[in-house]
């Protein structure tokens, strides 16, 4: 069996990673040839732990990796993982899966083979059947459901654990007509992961539960950070200890119940205003998502204020930002809330110095030469009038009364609290901690 996967991101390049290393046949098709080189050679274009690993793994076995379409015409499934960004309105840009499903279509006619066009990028609802389908039918001049399957396959990988959650995800969703494709698709995934659940449905149904995890995910955090800034106002209380606990029923769960400065990645943000979007283009007011995406919006001001608060005027201080990777474990800072605080501290003229034991890079890409970069933590902080925690990033755990020595003022401000339990010589203010 041979197995295409068109667009290297996360998800593309994680399952072409996982597919090889289990032995498939298999290409990976960018429209980005010095990506595709650096893949070739083994190299991750963005961090992701077990990635380059894996990767290896799979380069040692069959696996192609090029700009070149037409390589996927003996393939037995393809696999759509290009991005589906967000526009200036909210809603999805269709750009890059237009362009792929129209030249996947073109090969299709080349292809003997009745292949399966799998979708795993995020689309809004009637995506499929009103933009892919009628694409990929006219350029190739053949029928869905006849000479080639079409299924929807909503992905629910996280970054930082990609390559865990693409050998065992927690479901496979499967949309679309009850063809032979399905079945075959049905039995392709159930080799692969034996012990999860498949769910069978329509296209519509699946693109919709894509939407329906992210935003009820991004509601869970937006409502644990209002009860945080709650208990930031209530003296003695603590939001961890809240969560943990309302995290012990099973009708709540704990995961996603981690309070701090808000929602950021290149998804929840995305998913959310895309959702709100679509729901008011046919009709429906979604005050809860609405108030959902205004909490996470806002969430930024407690740390603004809490700073102001305590230091006063902040133009010409300098101020430290430890983390700006959109969470632990990636190099990624696209929509951020690091990067968001970053850019609103100054335009109050404070002179920021930031840490991340991953993202400078990148973080450097955005700020050039408008803040500082530093490696360790103790000298970030020197001669700072606060440091603030944004990542909760394991390296930041060993903060110690060192760490401080010299700053200007001795005033930690902890989103994450991961600093709460430590005996420190510090004013130390956390989100929420009432005080
Ligand atoms: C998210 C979803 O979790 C995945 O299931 C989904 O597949 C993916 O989007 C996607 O649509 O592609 P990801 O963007 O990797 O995954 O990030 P998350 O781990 O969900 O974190 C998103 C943001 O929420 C981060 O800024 C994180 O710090 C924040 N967060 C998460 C919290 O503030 N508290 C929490 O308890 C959990």
């Amino acid at each position: 069996m041979k197995i295409g996967i068109v667009g290297l991101g996360f998800v593309g390049l994680s399952l072409t990673a996982v597919l090889a290393s289990k032995g498939y046949n298999t290409v990976g098709i960018d429209v980005d040839k010095k990506k595709c080189k650096k893949i070739s050679n083994g190299n991750s274009p963005f961090f992701e732990p077990s990635l380059e690993k894996i990767l290896r793994n799979g380069l040692k076995k069959k696996l192609t990796v090029s700009n070149d379409f037409s390589l996927i015409k003996d393939c037995d499934i393809i696999f759509v993982t290009v991005g589906t960004p967000q526009s200036k309105n909210g809603s999805i840009e269709l750009g890059m899966i237009k362009k792929s499903v129209r030249s996947i279509g073109k090969i299709l006619q080349e292809n003997k083979k009745n292949p399966i066009v799998i979708i795993k990028s995020t689309v809004i609802p009637g995506t499929m059947q009103n933009v892919i389908l009628p694409i990929l039918e006219k350029e190739s001049k053949q029928k869905a459901g006849k000479n080639f399957g079409l299924i929807s396959n909503p992905e629910f990988l996280q970054e930082s654990t990609a390559i865990r959650d693409t050998e065992f995800p927690h479901v496979v969703v499967l949309g679309g007509y009850q063809t032979k494709y399905m079945q075959k698709a049905k039995n392709f995934f159930s080799k692969l992961h034996p012990n999860t659940s498949i769910i069978i449905t329509n296209h519509q149904t699946a693109e919709m539960v894509k939407y329906a995890n992210n935003s009820f995910l991004a509601t869970k955090i937006s409502f644990i950070n209002q009860l945080s800034n709650i208990c930031q106002n209530i003296p003695g209380s603590n939001i961890d200890d809240i969560a943990k606990t309302i995290g012990l029923d099973p009708r709540i769960g704990e995961l996603f119940l981690d309070a701090g400065p808000g929602y950021g990645g290149s998804c929840l943000p995305k998913d959310m205003k895309a959702l709100i979007k679509f729901a008011g283009d046919i009709g429906i007011r979604p005050t809860l998502l609405n108030a959902v995406e205004k909490i996470n919006q806002t969430q930024i001001n407690q740390i603004v204020s809490l700073l102001e608060k305590k230091v006063g005027n902040i133009s010409s201080k300098q101020i430290t930002i430890l983390g700006t990777a959109f969470k632990p474990g990636t190099d990624d800072i696209r929509y951020s809330v690091s990067i968001e605080l970053i850019k609103k501290l100054l335009k109050k003229k404070a002179k920021i110095v930031v840490c991340d034991p991953k993202a400078i890079e990148n973080t450097k890409n955005v700020f050039g030469e408008k803040i500082y970069y530093d490696e360790s933590i103790t000298s970030a902080l020197d001669n700072s009038h606060c440091g603030i925690i944004m990542v909760q990033w394991k390296q930041f755990e060993k903060l110690n009364n060192k760490s401080i020595k010299h700053m200007k003022r001795k005033l930690i401000i902890d989103c994450r609290r991961i600093l709460a339990n430590k005996k420190l010589d510090v004013e130390y203010y956390a989100l929420g901690i009432g005080k």
